[in-house]
């Protein structure tokens, strides 16, 4: 039986890991902290280690690791940003990640959280509840006719896509590959991402972060988008640059912002911060701004999503455990492990 070290749990992760099939075939220790170079020692012992989004696998971190004992990495989310797969792969480390949990997830959040933004529900909730039942402020606008952006048409996008399709948007997207025949059948409109940014009255973010991606959303894109129009990033914080997102938002040139993510999440999002005091000025003042909603990174937080990222991650665990071939797709350095 291997041990398997998982770092940045909560209680819905031991949860869901704990009643995955398959994981009474594996020994668990379940950490709270984050995988960085600094805890990476704590692996000793283990075979494995489950990490999330916020870990920090550098260089450095993979060596320690490395030096462990430790052949696999597994990622229990789909965005791989925080792993050095260069150095794991020098290292023969094996990594893997859950490309395809619930798309679902993530794009029915990104519309939750537009829906919320324009009808300023968050604000009516907090009204009503101090027995204000005044509607002054809180008019938004119909989705249906308005042109809604997607950044990026993959899983989730495409889910995001046809979402709003549904609600009667005209859907119009970039991507680097796009998904033609999808568009087709959806009505959706590829176009560049110039384009897409200066028609959307909506933009939803599903890119990955990479280094041609990282503050896509800078000063310049800022000044090329509508006057009013709202952003929602559920991809990741680095795709906006946070300071020329808030000279943005003090020139009010942007209707409404929603953040799932921000690029100086880590050590924060997750964790709770109601008696202490935030030392990040730049997320502080993003809160402060009354058209910003911002929810700690929880897209992916559906029993559907833990479930599915549980069976995959633990899936490749037993493979490590068995010594055969990793599930199909999900391998992004094959370490040691190429046969089957
Ligand atoms: P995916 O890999 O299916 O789709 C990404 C799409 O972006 C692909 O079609 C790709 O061609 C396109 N793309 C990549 N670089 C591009 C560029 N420079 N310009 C235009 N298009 C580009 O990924 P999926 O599953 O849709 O996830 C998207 C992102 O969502 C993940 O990378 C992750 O960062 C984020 N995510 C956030 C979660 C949350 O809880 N908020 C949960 C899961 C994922």
């Amino acid at each position: 039986m291997i041990t398997v070290a998982f770092y940045d749990t909560k209680p819905y992760d031991r949860r869901s890991f704990g009643q995955a099939p398959g994981a009474a075939g594996l020994y668990c220790r379940f950490h709270e902290f984050r995988m960085t170079e600094e805890t990476a020692a704590t692996a000793a012992g283990a075979q494995a280690v489950c990490v999330f989004v916020n870990d920090r696998l550098t260089r450095p971190c993979l060596e320690i690791l490395r030096g462990t004992g430790v052949r696999l990495v597994a990622l229990r989310c789909a965005g791989y940003d925080n792993v050095d797969l260069e150095a794991a792969r020098e290292l023969g480390l094996a990594v893997t990640y859950v490309p395809a949990y619930s798309p679902h997830a993530v794009a029915e959040h990104a519309v939750g959280l537009l829906l919320a933004l324009n009808r300023r529900t968050h604000h009516a909730h907090h009204r009503t509840r101090a027995h204000d039942f005044s509607l002054d402020g809180l008019t938004g606008f119909d989705i249906h006719g308005k042109t809604a952006g997607i950044i990026g048409t993959g899983r989730i996008g495409r889910a995001a896509a046809q979402i709003l399709a549904g609600f009667g948007a005209r859907v119009i997207a970039c991507d680097l590959f796009p998904s033609f025949d999808w568009a087709r059948v959806h009505g959706v409109t590829y176009a560049d991402f110039d384009s897409v940014l200066s028609t959307s009255d909506i933009l939803t973010l599903h890119v990955p972060l990479t280094p041609d991606t990282r503050h896509m959303f800078d000063r310049h894109a800022f000044s090329r988008m509508r006057a009013g129009a709202y952003l929602i990033n559920t991809s990741r914080g680095g795709l906006i640059d946070t300071a020329a997102l808030i000279a943005a938002l003090k020139e009010d040139r942007l209707g409404g912002v929603a953040l799932d993510v921000y690029e100086n999440e880590a050590g924060v999002f997750f964790e709770d911060f109601s008696d202490r005091v935030l030392q990040d000025d730049m997320l502080a003042r993003l809160l402060a701004f009354p058209r910003v909603l911002v929810t700690a990174h929880q897209g992916f937080l559906t029993r559907e999503a833990l479930d599915q990222i549980a069976a995959s991650a633990i899936g490749n665990l037993l493979a490590l455990n068995e010594e055969r071939a990793f599930l199909e797709g999900t391998v992004l350095c094959a370490g040691g492990m190429t046969k089957s």
